[in-house]
């Protein structure tokens, strides 16, 4: 089964019939809320909003472990993370959608592994590709089928957040190859990894990071105009990728 991680700006899925939510406990705390689990065009799917669903919890303090875990639990094979970003590349302007191929993580402090030694034990997995190739083509391929543009790959630099970055952050994120920023790819992705899940994030461009719009600061209400018209983009090309047996 598919799951889908909504982000900032994707709380909901509007075309996903719901069947039933279930608040699922794990041994690592308590997920960011119940999964919703339903179907879209007769195929099913369940949704979880990684901030909440009233998008109450910041991104340094979502129970990742606990939501990766829970919906590794559910059965599900297969994730694709929506995830809102600041467009450093300059291609990379705001509605743009891409699938990131690679990760630099400068977040701090977070829970980022189920392998915490004594009873769970040490593990080293390899990460060298962080997404999952099989799923990001898939994603990929739906976008053509939804008639969508969906730029194929780009690092994405996690940063710690809440607060958004200084110019010369971003300039030095751009000098270590960084193409986008957000706040929330990690450790997501690392955790997918350990635990065996299929993982894929889809990107929505929301604003161009600090310093990259012409002198010009960030306004939230700017990124809220984006991101609304971007998400219907891609719970179009959601449909298709779920209609498509999700990856
Ligand atoms: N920086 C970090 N995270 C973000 C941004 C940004 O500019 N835009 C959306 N999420």
């Amino acid at each position: 089964m598919l799951a889908i991680i909504g982000g900032s700006g994707l709380t909901q899925l509007a075309n996903l019939e719901v069947s039933r939510r279930e608040v699922v406990r794990t041994p690592c705390g308590e997920p960011s809320g119940a999964l919703t689990f339903g179907s879209i065009a007769g195929c099913a799917v369940v949704f979880l909003a990684r901030h909440g669903y009233g998008h109450t919890i910041p991104p340094h303090q979502v129970n990742y472990r606990a939501n990766i875990w829970a919906l590794h639990a559910q059965g599900v094979s297969n994730v694709v993370a929506i995830a809102a970003v600041g467009g450093i590349r300059s291609d990379l302007a705001p509605g743009a959608l891409v699938v990131p191929d690679q990760i630099i993580d400068y977040t701090h402090g977070r829970a980022g592994t189920f392998f915490t030694g004594g009873d769970s034990g040490v593990r080293h997995i390899d990460f060298t590709l962080p997404y999952c190739q099989t799923l990001r083509a898939a994603c990929l391929a739906a976008a053509r089928q939804a008639g969508e543009t969906l730029l194929d790959g780009g690092v994405y630099a996690a940063t710690q957040g809440p607060r958004l970055e200084t110019a010369a952050e971003i300039d030095r994120l751009e000098r270590d190859g960084a193409d986008m920023v957000g706040m929330t790819g990690m450790p997501e992705a690392a955790l997918a990894s350990e635990i065996g899940l299929c993982y894929a994030t889809l990107a929505v461009v929301a604003n161009r990071a600090a310093g990259r719009g012409g002198g010009a600061g960030i306004s939230m209400s700017d990124i809220a105009a984006v991101l609304e018209p971007a998400m219907g983009r891609v719970r179009s090309i959601l449909a298709k990728l779920v209609a498509s047996g999700g990856g």
